[in-house]
């Protein structure tokens, strides 16, 4: 594997982590603040992302490289609303997309097929993430200021808890 590969594929590496880190610290705010399904939802994309860590690690190893597991700034600890933080998933995500067709884009330069053919899964991956983060959003902005969003799920609980008959 050429240097540049691997130095680039390292450094996916370290933003892998970092998301999944930062994710972490995301679902831990939110568990602090009552809102488990979210924190949920967080937890499981941080696993996600150390998975994404350790594709890299072992792509790097099999190639004849050298993974090199990095040290990681610390994340936010708080964060506004729940709003601006999938807001902040979401350009993170996107960033990370940057990065994945940078690395597209220089294993094509390199020639690197392999690579190149390997780092596709990645590609629909962001694309999938970017897709589940807008749908968050798009549901968010239905919550709008005056919780509809809450009071329809609420309502369909009323439906489904009791019997069509009605009664007290
Ligand atoms: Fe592994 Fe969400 O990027």
């Amino acid at each position: 594997m050429k240097k540049s590969i691997e130095e680039i594929c390292n450094r996916q590496v370290e933003r892998e982590l970092y998301s999944s880190l930062l994710y972490m610290a995301m679902a831990s705010w939110t568990e602090t603040r009552g809102y488990s399904g979210i924190a949920d939802w967080l937890f499981e994309q941080a696993e996600e992302e150390k998975e994404h860590m350790l594709k890299f690690v072992r792509y790097i190893n099999g190639r004849g490289g050298h993974a090199i597991l990095p040290a990681l700034k610390q994340p936010p600890v708080e964060y506004n609303d729940i709003k601006t933080l999938f807001d902040e998933v979401l350009k993170h995500e996107q960033y990370i997309s940057a990065s994945i067709n940078d690395i597209v884009e220089l294993s094509f330069k390199e020639k690197d097929y392999s690579t190149h053919n390997w780092i596709q899964w990645f590609v629909s991956e962001q694309l999938e993430e970017e897709a589940s983060v807008q749908a968050i959003i798009d549901k968010l902005n239905l919550v709008g200021d005056h919780n509809m969003y809450i009071f329809d799920r609420d309502i369909l609980s009323m439906r489904t808890g009791g019997d069509s008959g009605g009664g007290e």
